[in-house]
């Protein structure tokens, strides 16, 4: 039994009617050209969603008034307070620590075990439980240049390349310069990386990669990244407090302003905490839920644009916000997987892209948003896409190669989360192919910092998917569960030498909540929405009004 519809079997015969040449001329090492630079810039101007005037305008307040962003983040940056600041009181600390970390992913807990390592108290806390994050659902692994043919030199050329030469390269250089440090911290953490029997790493490229510098771990590389963060945080809970469920609604910043802690919100309770602190960083993520420009995503359901929220209105400029990634492979089909991601590792294994007629219409490993520009164009322009049941207009990803290249179970060994994940539909990925359309899937931009974590603000640390500067205008596979890493470790270590030479803070305020209040006002910035939004609001109307009575 398969769970696609006879019409979608009917097309899959178009598929294996290819495969047989095409898998004899991948074992002659033979492939679809990459696009030229210019083919690029044309693919890109033309069809990645970025590049498209609607659904974009200028942000009308704030350290980046006039830049051009997509119209849901310069909404969610123009929202006002969920406080009512003269109701706070801010005279008394409901929780006294010397370092905040906002945000209990990959990032914050690595900044927080950093911090800890210096000898600091550390609250970390969290929206929903702590690793609830965009790292535990990372699937195809992280970059190291750690083999004897690679260099940070090549990881470093291959960022900025793949970045479109727009990254800052003192960031990119701290990040491909700790990253075979942060392998062997990982490895010394007990997390358990792909191995070959003789106790070498498994490596594979990853899209726009140089060199073999992706290590994984199956494709569920995030959560056994965060497996082992977690269980380091709790063996370390006399340093690091974790408070679940209290997501940050703002920052706090001293008569200085200096940040010097935050106001939390208690999910469960609806109360609000005032935590006092020396230092604070912040590592909430990304805007995935934000569904820019009507696309679904990959991300959890707390990626809601927090940091870049309270951070903005905290007067932290932002770099880069104008830029999305959308993943190249998200599902389209069965429609209880719309969004999720199928990891590039399944390209990085051989499976191809096909249009409807069976044909390859693009390199696989090209950078993501090249990729995803030209699947957007073979569904659109060029017309060859498949059609759901649904009315969802995607390409085939033929995974059922990997088997014939690497050998029969090659696919429930390197890839058992995608495989059980079709498997519940009664699809067999070794089998049938997969139906994919790009996903909104990375925030590019984010919080401007230096190589240490710093922010603009005085004692205001960021570090993972809420800065940018670090990818630039477009990220590659496997170095996002790197960046959280490094600039985790850096924000954390930095924090806690700040925090360090504080003896106490000064007084807490939220003026400059009221001043970001005034500033909307004189924009003529009308209906404001309240934000950080904090979850996302997916309740239909019918439900709503029989929730309200
Ligand atoms: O395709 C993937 O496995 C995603 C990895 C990443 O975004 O780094």
């Amino acid at each position: 039994m398969s769970g696609y519809t006879p019409e979608l079997k009917e097309l899959i015969k178009k598929v294996e009617a290819t495969r047989p040449a095409r898998v004899e001329k991948a074992r002659r090492g033979e492939h679809f050209p990459a696009l030229t630079m210019d083919e690029r810039k044309k693919w890109l101007d033309n069809y990645h969603p970025d590049f498209k005037e609607e659904g974009r305008r200028a942000v009308a307040v704030g350290p980046n008034i006039g830049t051009i962003m997509p119209e849901e983040v310069a909404f969610a940056l123009e929202s006002t307070s969920r406080l009512d600041t003269k109701k706070i009181n801010l005279s008394k600390a409901d929780y006294e620590t010397d370092l905040l970390v906002i945000g209990a992913g990959g990032a914050g807990t690595a900044a927080a075990l950093a911090a800890a390592d210096k000898g600091l108290k550390v609250i970390i806390s969290n929206k929903l439980r702590h690793g609830d994050s965009n790292t535990v659902m990372a699937e195809g692994g992280i970059q190291a240049a750690d083999q004897e043919s690679d260099s940070p030199y090549y990881h470093y050329l291959d960022v900025i390349g793949g970045g479109h030469f727009s990254n800052r390269p003192e960031l990119v250089a701290a990040m491909a310069n700790d990253a075979p440090l942060i392998i062997h911290w990982l490895e010394d953490l007990g997390m358990m990386f792909d191995k070959h029997a003789d106790g070498r790493m498994v490596v594979r490229h990853g899209g726009g990669t140089s060199r073999k510098r992706m290590h994984s771990a199956g494709d569920m590389t995030g959560a056994e990244i965060m497996r082992v963060l977690r269980d380091e945080a709790k063996n370390r809970a006399e340093s690091i407090k974790v408070l679940e469920f209290s997501p940050a609604v703002e920052l706090l910043l001293d008569e200085k302003g200096a940040a010097c802690g935050a106001v939390l919100y208690n999910l469960e309770t609806k109360e609000y905490y005032i935590v006092r602190s020396k230092a604070v960083v912040i590592a909430t993520g990304g805007f995935g839920r934000l569904h820019i420009q009507g696309f679904p995503t990959t991300n959890h359901y707390g990626a809601t644009a927090d940091g870049i929220v309270i951070a903005y209105r905290a007067g932290a400029a932002l770099e880069d916000i104008e830029s999305t990634q959308y993943h190249p492979t998200g599902a389209i089909y069965p429609e209880q997987n719309v969004g999720l991601l199928i990891t590039e590792k399944v390209r990085g294994l051989g499976a191809q892209l096909l249009n409807i007629d069976g044909e390859q219409f693009c390199f696989p490993l090209e950078p993501r948003d090249v990729e995803s520009a030209c699947i957007i164009r073979e569904c659109t322009d060029i017309s060859k896409g498949v059609i759901t049941p649904t009315g969802r207009f995607g390409v085939w990803l033929d995974s059922p190669m990997i088997d014939l290249l690497h050998g029969e179970g090659t696919i429930k060994k390197e890839l058992p989360a995608k495989y059980i994940q079709f498997k519940r539909y009664h699809i067999d990925i070794s089998k049938e192919p997969m139906l994919l359309y790009p996903t909104l899937h990375y925030q590019n931009g984010g919080i401007k910092i230096d190589a240490n974590g710093r922010s603009a603000i005085d004692g205001l640390y960021a570090a993972g998917e809420v800065t940018g500067g670090v990818h630039g205008r477009n990220r590659l596979m496997g170095n996002s569960l790197l960046d959280i890493l490094v600039f985790g470790r850096r924000a954390g270590l930095n924090a806690a030498e700040a925090a360090k030479t504080k003896s106490n803070t000064g007084k807490l305020s939220l003026a400059h909540v009221d001043k970001f209040s005034a500033e909307l006002k004189k924009a003529g910035v009308k209906n404001p929405s309240v934000g950080p939004i904090l979850l996302p609001d997916y309740a239909p109307e019918h439900v709503k009004t029989r929730q309200w009575g």
